[in-house]
């Protein structure tokens, strides 16, 4: 099974660009099938999690084309509507976003069957919210079989009251009732900025939805919708783990192909830390030269601090000098790589849905496993800034949600490889020295 092989203690140096927002392009492609026109959508990352869900529309009966690695055309007008339309597929089960095929299924056709979404084991994750939406918008809705079914005679708008904050459920509601007759109201929407993306992509389409980006989204049914050009924006998250890549290897590294603003939880907190970010139009350059400070960190709904950065922020500040509090309050279940960064020398207690990190001036190479996407991910930060050697297994995980992230770290100057074999691990010791 394919692993990382990591020599650490290198400082990260040069540019790397950011691909298109994995969160954003899931929603967006999931949104293409409201039309019959075709869709060509561009910035799309070329990741798992959206292979998986072009797979899946495809499936569905949809034409689907890459133009070229990261435009991809989607043409819905070749799916046979014969009133059983269903994404059994197994490995949808495997993605967050297949939810998404729930809302465009049952807004375009008002018949959905989709397998329950799978993701990341980082908590509970119900859909209830996602559910009452559909229901308040006039569908039925069963789970039978580890299926959800969705039906209505017709859809109309309503208002919808969010009991918590939650960027998949917006973003659904907002696909089934785009094509709904009247008007939807959503509050206490969440306000990410992917969750604007997929608005401006349904506006686009000829949708109207105003108010994406506050917590009240209103939405007016229209009757059809059309085919659209339309780039994803860049991923917040991936430029947030080179932000905290450069921080935790003492490195100098610019960002390209970010939107600065999407990344100010992050900015200010590597600031915080003693990490110099410096922004640009679309880009931004983190640099640091010693030992980081400590800091507290509470991961809150956008514009807070994002949940899926906290895993490698944690890593940072378990280098950093003092002690560190980081409380998740999104997430019940995310601090399951701790057990493995503990394996490198770090000292970080977890009590409850805090972690209490006692900063350590040097991380030793360990032979890890990746929990998770982000987890994964950190981990690999953690070997990089270590010294000696690491290997990171079940890196699938990564693979979900970063392009071509060992090549990008390799630009860099990190020393990594993918391996298959304890051999090849023996190789690149021997080639690395
Ligand atoms: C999405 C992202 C994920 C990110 C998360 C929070 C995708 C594919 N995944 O996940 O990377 O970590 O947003 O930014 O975009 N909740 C409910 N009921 C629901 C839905 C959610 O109680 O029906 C709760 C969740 O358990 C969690 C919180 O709401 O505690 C936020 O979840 P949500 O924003 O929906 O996360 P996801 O859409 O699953």
């Amino acid at each position: 099974m394919e692993k990382y092989v990591i020599k650490g203690g290198r400082r990260l140096e040069g540019e790397v660009t950011i691909a298109g927002a994995k969160n954003a392009a899931l929603g967006i492609l999931a949104a293409a099938i409201l039309t019959d026109d075709e869709c060509i959508i561009e910035n799309v990352p070329y990741v798992e999690d959206t292979k998986v869900l072009l797979k899946a529309i495809e499936n569905l009966g949809a034409t689907v084309k890459y133009i070229d690695t990261h435009t991809v055309s989607i043409c819905a007008g070749t799916i046979r509507d014969d009133g059983y339309l269903e994404v059994e597929d197994e490995y949808i089960r495997k993605i967050r976003a297949s939810y998404y095929l729930l809302g465009s299924l049952l807004g375009k056709y008002n018949y959905a069957k989709v397998a329950l979404p799978g993701g990341c084991e980082i908590g509970l994750r119900p859909i209830d919210q996602h559910i009452k939406g559909f229901k308040a918008l006039g569908a039925d809705v069963d789970i039978v079989d580890s299926s959800v079914y969705a039906r209505a005679q017709k859809l109309a708008g309503n208002h919808v009251y969010m009991d918590v904050v939650t960027v998949g459920a917006t973003i659904n509601i907002m696909l089934a009732a785009v094509l709904a007759e009247g008007k939807t109201t959503i509050e206490n929407a969440a306000k990410e900025p992917h969750i604007v993306d997929v608005a401006n992509f349904l506006n686009s389409m000829g949708a109207n939805i105003k108010g994406a980006g506050t917590d009240v989204i209103r939405i007016r049914g229209v009757q059809k919708l059309k085919g659209t050009e339309y780039s994803i924006i860049p991923d917040q998250i991936e430029a947030g783990t080179f932000m905290a890549m450069a921080a935790a290897t003492n490195g100098n590294v610019l960002i390209r192909n970010v939107i600065p603003k999407h990344l100010e939880a992050i900015s200010s907190k590597l600031t915080e830390m003693g990490a110099t970010v410096i922004e640009y139009d679309d880009a931004v350059r983190v640099m640091a030269d010693g030992r980081l400070k400590s800091t507290q960190i509470k991961t809150l709904p956008y514009p807070g601090f994002p949940t899926d950065m906290q895993p490698q922020m944690a890593v940072t500040l378990a280098l950093s000098q003092g002690t560190s509090v980081i409380i998740e309050s999104i997430f019940e279940n995310r601090f399951k790589y701790v057990g493995e960064l503990a394996r490198m020398g770090a000292k970080i207690r977890v009590e409850g849905n805090s972690a209490i990190i006692t900063g350590v001036e040097q991380y030793t190479g360990a032979n890890m496993v990746a929990p998770d996407l982000r987890a994964g991910a950190a981990l690999v930060i953690a070997a990089l800034a270590a010294t000696g050697f690491s290997t990171l297994d079940d890196i699938k995980y990564i693979l979900r949600g970063y392009e071509n992230f060992d090549g990008k770290i390799r630009d860099l100057g990190g020393l990594i490889e993918v391996v298959d074999t304890d051999k090849d691990v023996q190789k690149f010791k021997l080639r690395v020295g």
